[in-house]
């Protein structure tokens, strides 16, 4: 749906710097009630803060996405907030400590459950609830490094990935009922994430993903790249074989 006619938007990762620059933009053009969902009760009372303007309401969930027994639950209680869901932001997400192949395989499993399983499942009980309504938009924080999974770091690409198919399959499921899916593969965004790294090539803002989503949804994009010329750069590398990839790759680390 395009981003002019939103009036209510679900954030879950309710902390996010990217999940509430979406926010904010989706005020700007008109939403009025909004639901951040997350773990830390302060940080979303902060984050409420800077979204409040006259005439916005914002609301608080306590929500974490391990907890899947309560996904279903979550979507209705935000729906029982604001009414029908126009938009809901999954912004979830954790970097990995990369070991290489000395990673410790508890902290694999911790980064899949949040990243991919428990996202996934989150996706899933809004998506049931958009297809419902007939209506609405579920915009995925994917990113690039899930359409090209390097050797620096395979825990939080694998775990990308793995949510950006799915992603891509709900969208397909979705569309006849007027719902859609808007997957977003943002390069480097210095945001909490990404604080005390030094930045990689095309390195972007939050803001600068939160205007390419905006964009995508008035064009009913089912993909965005931001900045735009990253994808053209992943698309092109993608094509060619691992072997001459490889060293490629191994440049950029
Ligand atoms: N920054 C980048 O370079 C970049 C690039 C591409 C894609 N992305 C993706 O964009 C999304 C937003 O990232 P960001 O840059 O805005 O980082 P961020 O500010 O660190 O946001 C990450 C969010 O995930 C939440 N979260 C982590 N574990 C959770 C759990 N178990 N249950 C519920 N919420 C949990 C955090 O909540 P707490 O406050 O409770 O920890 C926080 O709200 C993520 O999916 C990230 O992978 C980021």
């Amino acid at each position: 749906m395009s981003a002019v006619g939103v009036r209510s938007v679900l954030l879950l990762g309710g902390t996010s710097d990217i999940g509430t620059a979406i926010c904010r933009a989706l005020v700007d053009r008109g939403a009025t009630r909004v639901v951040l969902a997350g773990r830390d009760p302060v940080g979303l009372a902060l984050r409420a803060a800077t979204l409040k303007h006259v005439n916005i309401e914002v609301s608080l969930l306590d929500f974490d996405v391990v907890d899947s027994s309560r996904h279903r639950d979550l979507i209705d209680r935000a729906t029982e907030m604001v009414g029908d869901l126009d938009v809901v932001i999954c912004a979830v997400g954790v970097l990995a400590d990369e070991q290489g192949i000395d990673a410790d395989p508890v902290a694999i499993a911790r980064v899949v459950a949040v990243n991919m399983g428990g996202t996934m499942g989150v996706m899933a009980a809004a998506s049931s609830r958009l297809q419902h309504q007939g209506h609405g938009t579920l915009v995925v924080l994917s990113s690039v490094a899930g359409f090209l999974v390097r050797s620096d770091n395979p825990i939080y690409g694998a775990s990308k990935a793995g949510l950006d198919a799915y992603a891509c399959a709900l969208d397909d499921l979705l569309r006849p009922s007027g719902a859609s899916v808007l997957v977003v593969r943002p390069g480097f965004v210095r945001t909490a994430m990404t604080a005390g790294m030094a930045d990689r090539p095309m390195a972007t803002t939050a803001d600068a993903v939160a205007a390419a989503v905006v964009k995508g949804m008035d064009h009913d994009a089912h993909v965005v790249w931001v900045p735009r010329p990253v994808g053209l750069v992943m698309n092109g590398l993608r094509l060619l074989p691992r072997s001459i990839l490889r060293p490629l790759l191994r440049r950029q680390q």
